[in-house]
């Protein structure tokens, strides 16, 4: 009898308990029955700090005013515990008291920064970049943001583009999988745990097709391009459970992505379910009045609100426009109160209704930075992201007995360089801890060897004052190495380049200290792919170094002298020239198919240019090598529900231990709709010690063979395939048939 009382009493309360805890739906429902049209337009109007703008700035001097007064729902470029605070104390004195979300651009770290993310990619290490982002959101959390601006998705295939920087390359099957490790990583296991941030797939969508390689240029494409290519990675940020997204400036097919119901309406908030929210890009609302889809500001919050834009980035259009177009009966409140929901449902996700100053912590922000473990973990993703080139001579891994070694260019000491263009630029962070190759060298051998430096010439100017000295000190050396590449702000947004060369003299200054004869290693720094056939042609040591973070010194030295064995492999076509552009390994075959760089009469191709890039997709090289055997297919045909085991062993025939990124490929010989010659299906990065042999397996089912058919519905088709692994795109080492049968 008692232990029945005591069950009953506990039911009881627990009961009480629960009714007591109103769901956060419930409680977003009450608050919004509280709020004026002037209150939830607030809610849905978002301005810059003044001091550090990413866009177009339009200085607004009542801000502070709008935010005591409950006119503003989030901000964005606040950088730091106090500075968040003060501003959240000012939220905190309007009338119903809802707090500010802060967001900011946390591309790649924050005061620890990591490879730029298509360098990142290039590691095609997935738990790596999970990591780097698991990072950058316990720093910036620490500073009192809430959101970062991140991941970007956009697929591209057009490196004159100077955002592929941003993203995971040209292929969506790895780009995907890049995009749903992100979202971990920055939203971690819960939003609303302190060292999480809400994640923002961008730019939805198509951002990365722009006509030209132009940023904000117009995007037009077929359905069948748009779902298949470029849609999948932001299907896994949704997948991952992004809590935002962020719409495109870029027209699709006719209609700017702010304003387009068919991508956020339909796509996203229907047909994905999407709950979070979708902030606009910067000024995208109302830059609809230039693309010439909106009439005035007026009608562009009308357009914009009404195809699923939730919050306004910086064009003012809501605060402007939308209570007005209320009371007209021109837009329903209803509309209005879905975009409201949408953001203080995730306000009260990460806690912000209970503490509004949880995330602005000084003393927290203190103790999350210079975390030792998050460099170590900083140097190691930048030496997987490295990707060797070239080392035909075997002059790499240098040794760490070499007497004297010239470390030339002017990538060499420039610290901030290292970083590119996306970081965190907070006065309070000197870029004195980002350590440059220079200090990289010094750290590795500097007790040892003798080093000596030359600039031998600036990055993208005429003057070859400076290549005298380079090479005397060239002549003095058993080894040169020379940094060259782009400047820290040639590639990202805006940055758009026709020509994608080495700028400047750099070229011309590895062709004079060629002449020395010494041993030269050329270390590439950028943010895309570039065209440098001259140094491919006739430099046997290239190493591709992009912007690597603030342990980029470390990083390089770690992989010039052995202590990490270079496993990159490219996530970006590499052209000979950018007439080639867009060049791309999954295209299709054409009925003139170029069967190699001679084949050129009556063939899909140029008669002043082979069709073959100058680096493939999923190319790089290791200091040592490895063997692809034993492949077999468990079974050589399968119907739609059974699966295929594939089996292979590598192993690594060299003397160095080292990781290989084993690349499956299929080829759909025949469809209702011409196939690509290959896609990537599958990888696996494989470490492996000299002379050790693993057993990979894979598996393929009907999900991999599936695409959108003559009717855009995702489905496979009965029929012959090929299969083909391999150590990149054109270097494939095992392959077999298999058929899907009906
Ligand atoms: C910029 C970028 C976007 C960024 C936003 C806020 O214009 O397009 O990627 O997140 O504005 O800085």
């Amino acid at each position: 009898m008692k232990h029945k009382i005591t069950t009953f009493v506990l039911l009881f309360i627990a009961s009480n308990v629960f009714s007591q805890q109103k769901t956060i739906d419930e409680k977003v429902e009450e608050l919004l029955k509280k709020m004026t049209i002037e209150e939830k337009v607030g809610q849905l109007n978002q301005y810059t700090n003044d001091a550090n703008p990413t866009g177009p700035l339009v200085i607004n001097p009542n801000k502070q005013e709008e935010i005591k007064k409950g006119l503003l729902g989030s901000m964005l470029n606040v950088m730091g515990a106090d500075r968040t605070r003060k501003y959240q104390e000012l939220a905190m004195q309007s009338r119903l008291k809802i707090p500010l979300l802060f967001g900011l651009d946390v591309i790649h770290g924050y005061k620890t920064t990591f490879p730029i993310p298509l360098a990142e990619a290039a590691s095609w290490d997935l738990e790596a970049i999970e990591k780097s982002a698991r990072i950058a959101a316990i720093e910036a959390s620490a500073t009192g943001i809430h959101w970062t601006f991140a991941p970007m998705v956009d697929i591209s295939r057009d490196p004159r583009w100077g955002r592929v920087m941003e993203g995971a390359g040209e292929d969506t099957y790895l780009g995907s999988k890049i995009a749903f490790a992100r979202v971990k990583g920055f939203q971690g296991d819960k939003l609303g745990e302190l060292n999480s941030v809400m994640a923002c797939a961008k730019h939805f969508a198509a951002y990365g097709a722009a006509v030209g390689g132009r940023d904000y240029n117009s995007v037009d494409m077929s359905d069948r391009m748009l779902w298949e290519t470029y849609l999948p990675p932001f299907k896994a940020a949704v997948d991952a459970g992004a809590a935002t997204f962020m719409n495109s400036f870029n027209d699709l097919n006719g209609i700017p992505a702010t304003g387009n119901k068919y991508l956020q309406r339909d796509i996203l908030k229907g047909k994905w379910n999407f709950k979070g929210f979708v902030v606009s890009d910067w000024g995208s609302i109302g830059e609809m009045i230039p693309h010439g889809f909106a009439k005035d500001s007026k009608d562009a919050a009308y357009k914009a609100i009404t195809a699923g834009s939730d919050m306004d980035m910086e064009s003012n259009a809501y605060r402007n426009n939308l209570a007005q177009l209320v009371k007209e009966n021109k837009i329903s409140i209803d509309i209005v109160d879905d975009a409201v929901r949408r953001i203080l449902r995730k306000k009260f996700e990460l806690g912000l209704f209970d503490n509004p100053f949880r995330y602005s912590d000084v003393e927290r922000q203190k103790a999350q930075m210079n975390n030792p473990e998050h460099t170590k973990i900083a140097r190691e993703v930048a030496a997987k992201s490295i990707v060797l080139l070239k080392n035909e001579k075997g002059i790499l891994p240098l040794s760490k007995d070499l007497k004297t070694i010239a470390f030339i260019g002017p990538m060499v000491k420039p610290k901030r360089a290292n970083h590119g263009f996306w970081a965190i630029d907070v006065k309070e962070i000197d870029s004195s801890y980002i350590v440059s190759q220079w200090e990289g060298l010094v750290n590795k051998i500097g007790k040892k060897s003798k080093l000596l430096y030359a600039k031998g010439c600036g990055i993208n100017n005429d003057d070859k004052s400076g290549f005298k000295e380079a090479i005397d000190i060239a002549n003095q050396s058993d080894v040169v190495i020379v940094s060259i590449g782009e400047r820290h702000d040639m590639s990202g947004e805006a940055k758009s380049r026709s020509t994608i060369n080495i700028p400047g003299v750099q070229e011309e200054l590895v062709k004079e200290l060629q002449k020395t004869g010494k041993p030269i290693v050329v270390l590439i720094n950028a943010g895309r792919p570039l065209v440098f056939n001259w140094l491919a042609d006739n430099m046997p040591t290239i190493v591709y170094t992009w912007w690597l973070g603030s342990e980029a010194g470390n990083a390089i030295a770690d992989v010039l002298f052995g202590d990490y064995n270079p496993s990159g492999k490219l996530p970006m076509t590499f052209p000979r020239s950018e007439g080639q552009i867009p060049l791309y390994y999954n295209h299709f075959n054409t009925g003139r198919p170029s069967m190699n760089d001679n084949d050129i009469i009556y063939k899909s191709t140029y008669i002043d240019s082979p069709n073959s890039p100058k680096f493939p997709f999923g190319y790089g090289l290791s200091y040592t090598s490895f063997q692809y055997a034993d492949l077999k297919l468990s079974k050589s045909a399968i119907s739609k529900n059974e699966q295929i085991v594939v089996t292979m062993n590598l192993t690594n025939t060299g003397k160095y231990d080292g990781a290989e990124v084993v690349q499956l490929y299929i080829k759909d010989k025949l469809g209702s709709v011409v196939r690509p010659v290959k896609e990537l299906k599958d990888f696996q990065k494989v470490f492996l010690k000299a002379g050790e042999t693993k057993n990979i397996t894979f598996t393929i089912d009907n999900s991999k063979l599936s695409f959108y058919n003559d009717k855009l519905v995702f489905d496979s088709e009965a029929g012959e395939f090929e299969l083909m692994i391999g150590t990149s795109s054109e270097d494939i080492r095992l392959n077999a048939n298999f058929e899907l049968v009906d």
